[in-house]
């Protein structure tokens, strides 16, 4: 695994420029915090100033087509990101794969094209309450990161998971810390089946109602290898005592 930890907040539909000074404010305490990677997610319209408010925390989108360019009115590419400053983006997040229908090979295409548009990729996964109800989280979740994951020739080195339970984003609960282990020591399994080696190198995130009063104990668990962050991403305070929690 990856030794520094990463932090990532999805900004996901929030913030206009005054959400710059946040992102001054991030960058400012990350340079105190070298033992924890940083990133933000802003809206796609805030990418480019982003890039240019900050020096040291990475920078990234929230999605991106499938295509590098065409008749997709009101979408955005992978080269668009990488020329407005992104170093990575999401792809696959829960919010996507339900309200835009994006099935795993949707997912896994972004991420080849993200890739090959010289982007870092954070692949989302991460089952709905009634899968987890049913006993079938492991299956479900291993099924996704099967379908989701990039298998362009040295894409696993930029390639990030984040396991997401559905039924813990934005609601304030998180599974039991036995149940994100087990998941994320699963994902793990299927990783190194798909690329081998490789496969035991690539970061796996925790995300789901993330708070600075119980980051600390999810990032403690073996396997975590950060969070991806959305609520508690939009004011530097909250983020930053993530943040901190990770250092
Ligand atoms: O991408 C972030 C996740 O959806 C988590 O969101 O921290 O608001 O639960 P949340």
């Amino acid at each position: 695994m990856a030794s520094l930890p990463y932090i990532v907040g999805n900004w996901k539909m929030n913030g206009t420029r005054a959400m710059l000074n946040e992102a001054r404010a991030i960058d400012r305490a990350a340079a105190r915090l070298p033992r924890v990677q940083v990133a933000v997610a802003p809206p796609a319209t805030l990418i480019y100033r982003t890039r240019e408010a900050v020096e040291l925390i990475g920078v990234g989108g929230q999605d991106c087509h499938v295509k590098e360019s065409g008749a997709f009115t009101g979408d955005i590419s992978a080269p668009m990101l990488k020329d407005a400053g992104a170093d990575f983006t999401i792809v696959g997040h829960s919010e996507r794969r339900t309200l835009h229908g994006e099935t795993d090979e949707v997912v896994r295409t972004k991420a080849e094209t993200a890739f090959s548009a010289g982007l870092a990729t954070i692949v989302c996964v991460g089952e709905i309450e009634a899968e987890r109800d049913a006993g079938n989280a492991e299956a479900v979740v291993g099924a996704q990161v099967e379908g989701s994951v990039p298998r362009l020739e040295g894409a696993v080195d930029k390639l990030t998971v984040a396991y997401e339970p559905v039924w813990a984003i934005g609601t304030g609960r998180v599974p039991s810390v036995e149940d994100v282990a087990a998941m994320h020591k699963a994902i793990r399994a299927k990783l190194v089946t798909i690329y081998g080696d490789a496969g035991a190198q690539v970061r796996i995130l925790y995300g789901g109602s993330v708070k600075a009063d119980n980051a600390a104990e999810l990032l403690s668990i073996p396997e975590v290898g950060g969070a991806l962050v959305g609520g508690a991403s939009l004011t530097a305070e909250s983020f930053l005592a993530i943040v901190g929690a990770a250092a």
